[in-house]
This record gives structure tokens, sequence and C-alpha cells, in this order.
């Protein structure tokens, strides 16, 4: 069982990081394997809108977005990590999530399914905010839903902090830390109890 971890944040060790730290260390205390991409690491082109996935599903732009789809394919779980910028999700997390538009074209145009197999998949978004304000999730969380949704991958919730701004701050909070680790652990609880169902 695979459990893939992007991070979206340019930050190094940001608050976002830690968390996806967390929830990737729940996953694999529980037997996972796990592995977190680095967006803001990556050469991952914006989506030229060139229809050259039209045909096939596939992409014709070649950089990094290659190794995400391959990691995308092979993972059951995959969880999002972003924090909230001018309360969508960053720049490096929204390049990735539009370059999945040709597995928008595989899915609903060419009738394939979106990942070339069809395991059951869950997704889980981390994100935080430095304000404290009413629906600061929301347009991030869209984004995210809609992807997954696209990906034919359940969504499994959310861990989403406001108020966290400075880098570290989520560090004074050990209690959203260990929700993020108990996270981990209940991705992969989900598994072994589908596997008996499947
Ligand atoms: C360009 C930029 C835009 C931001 N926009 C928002 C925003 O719209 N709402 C908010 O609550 N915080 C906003 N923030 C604050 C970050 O979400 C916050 O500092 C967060 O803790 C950063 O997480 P990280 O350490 O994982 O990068 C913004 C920060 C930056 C740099």
């Amino acid at each position: 069982m695979r459990v893939l971890g992007i991070a979206g944040s340019p930050r190094r060790g940001g608050n976002t990081d830690l968390l996806l730290n967390e929830v990737m260390r729940g996953a694999a205390s529980r037997g996972a394997e796990t592995k977190i991409i680095i967006l803001n690491d990556l050469k991952i082109t914006p989506c030229q809108h060139c229809d050259g996935c039209q045909e096939t599903g596939r992409c014709v732009i070649e950089d990094d977005m290659r190794m995400i789809y391959r990691e995308l394919k092979q993972a059951d779980r995959i969880v999002l990590a972003s924090p909230v910028q001018f309360m969508g999700v960053t720049a490096p997390m929204k390049a990735m999530i539009d370059r999945c538009q040709a597995l928008w074209v595989s899915k609903y145009q060419l009738n394939l399914p979106p990942l070339g197999n069809q395991r059951p998949r869950k997704g889980l978004f981390i994100a935080v905010g430095g304000q404290r304000a009413a629906n600061m999730f929301e347009p991030a969380l869209a984004t995210v839903k809609v992807i997954f949704r696209v990906l034919d991958i359940t969504y499994a919730g959310g861990l989403l902090f406001s108020g966290i701004d400075k880098k570290g701050a989520i560090s004074k909070r050990p209690e959203l830390l260990h929700q993020a680790f108990t996270s981990g652990q209940q991705l992969i609880t989900d598994l072994s109890s589908e596997k008996q169902n499947y």
C-alpha cells in the first residue's frame, strides 16, 4: 500500500510540510510505503491548453509531471498539502492540478480510467491559512475536491487549520500535529477494511 504525499508550499519545513510529515509518519506506522513529492523543487509547466492530449489522454509536455502521473497511478492514498494563498492552493499545486487535464480527457472523452487502473483510492487535503475567516478554505477545498473526483479518488477528509501563519507556528500546536498523525493511521486503516470488501 502506497501513500503519496504532494507538498505544495514553497516554504520548506513550513506548516503544511510539518503536517504532511506527521500524516506520513502515521501511515508508515501502520505499514504503508510512503513518498513525498515537493512540487516547488520540480519543473511543472502550466497547462498550455494546446489540446495535445485530446487524442490520447497523454500530455505532450515533457517535464517532471511525467513522474507525477506515474506516482499517482501507483498510489493507493494521495495526500495533497498546500497553504492557502490568496484563497486558493499555491501556484505549484495549481499547476500540477491543471496538468491533470490530460487525465480529465482520458476519463470524460476517451472513457478510460483516469489513472489507468481502478484500484480504490482515497485522498486527504492538508491546508493552513494565516487568517481566521469564515469559509476561508472553501475555494481551495473546491479545487481539491474536483481533482479528486476527476481522478476517482474518494475525498477522505481535510486537516484545515486557520490562524497558522509564521513558519513553524504549527509546532506550537501539538494537538494538531497529533491529529495529523492519527489521520495518517486512519487512511491506512480504511484501506484494510476495504480490502475485506473487495
Ligand atoms: C502569497 C501568499 C498569499 C497568502 N494568502 C493567504 C490567504 O489568502 N489566506 C490566509 O489565510 N493566509 C494566506 N497566506 C498565509 C499562509 O497561508 C500562511 O503563512 C501559512 O502558514 C503558510 O504555510 P506554509 O508554512 O506551509 O507555507 C498567504 C501567504 C502568502 C505567502
